[in-house]
């Protein structure tokens, strides 16, 4: 039996840092916890629990010690609270969503109304929306929706790190009709495009396609949808213990893919599982 395992499964540059980050800190700080998942992977925060870090809600629940801040960012009131409160920070926040938050700013003081490309309650976008403290934002997932922004003398484009660069075109269009003048920053980060567009090119050639990591990361889900659209048999697991045999009978060829926060040591345990298969 053949496997494909695609080049770009498993963590992107920003899950890599920041679970690098928190693996650091736990060893440095005796009192630690992260606010919120770090990551969309049970296995990891169970692994960084085992080290000492605990998962926390609430900013108000942290007394002392020090806060991870996970990948997507946080929001400028959590963060002012946990300034207020004299925490130590591991800012593990993504460099490319860290940029998003400061244009959206930047826009703002400069006298922008803000056009966020995005789903406006996914925690990024919150997170991007209070860093412009109170400014006007427009939070739009596609150009319908931003026929709805009303005639603004300047509008300022920003978008979720995870949109599609032709979704960000097409608003961007639809904005030049709103304003004379129109900034954009392209604030798309492609570690999504690339594991999706390569997940579609192995689904075509796989027998079977196995989808790996978190039923919590929507990235993972969306890979999933994207392989099960092009090839039926397509299973998605948080772990090799899931995989039965049965699902390979008359199976020539495996593909394999995994989510931007499914961490290595659980790709390469799938790949033996499945080498084991077709011995
Ligand atoms: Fe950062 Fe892109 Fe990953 S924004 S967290 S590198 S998907």
């Amino acid at each position: 039996m053949k496997i494909i395992l695609a080049a770009s499964a498993g963590f992107c540059f920003g899950v890599k840092r920041a679970t690098n980050l928190a693996f650091e800190a736990a060893d440095e700080y005796p009192h630690i916890c992260s606010l919120g998942p770090i990551i969309h992977s049970p296995q990891v925060v169970k692994k960084l629990e085992e080290k000492g870090v605990k998962v926390i809600g609430k900013v108000e629940d942290i007394d002392h010690g020090a806060v991870i801040i996970r990948s997507h960012g946080i929001t400028a009131e959590e963060l002012d609270m946990i300034h207020q409160r004299d925490l130590r920070i591991v800012d593990a926040t993504c460099p490319f969503v860290k940029k998003a938050q400061d244009y959206a700013t930047m826009l703002c003081n400069e006298g922008y109304s803000v056009v966020l490309v995005g789903e406006k309650d996914h925690p990024e976008v919150q997170g991007i929306i209070s860093y412009t403290r109170g400014g006007e934002v427009f939070v739009v997932a596609d150009c319908k929706e931003a026929e709805r922004v009303p005639n603004r003398p300047k509008l300022g484009l920003v978008a979720q790190t995870t949109q599609s660069f032709k979704n960000l075109q097409q608003v961007a269009e639809t904005c030049l009709e709103k304003s004379k003048e129109v900034r954009i920053f392209n604030t798309i980060c492609d570690a999504t495009s690339v594991r999706q567009n390569e997940a579609r090119k192995i689904a075509r050639e796989a027998d079977l396609m196995l989808v790996v990591g978190g039923f919590n990361s929507a990235n993972t889900t969306r890979l999933a949808q994207i392989c099960q659209d092009i090839q039926p048999r397509t299973f998605y697991v948080e772990t090799a213990e899931k995989i039965q045999d049965s699902w390979f009978d008359g199976v020539e060829c495996v593909g394999i893919t995994a989510g931007a926060s499914t961490p290595r040591w659980i790709i390469d345990q799938v790949v033996e599982r499945v080498a084991g298969v077709s011995k």
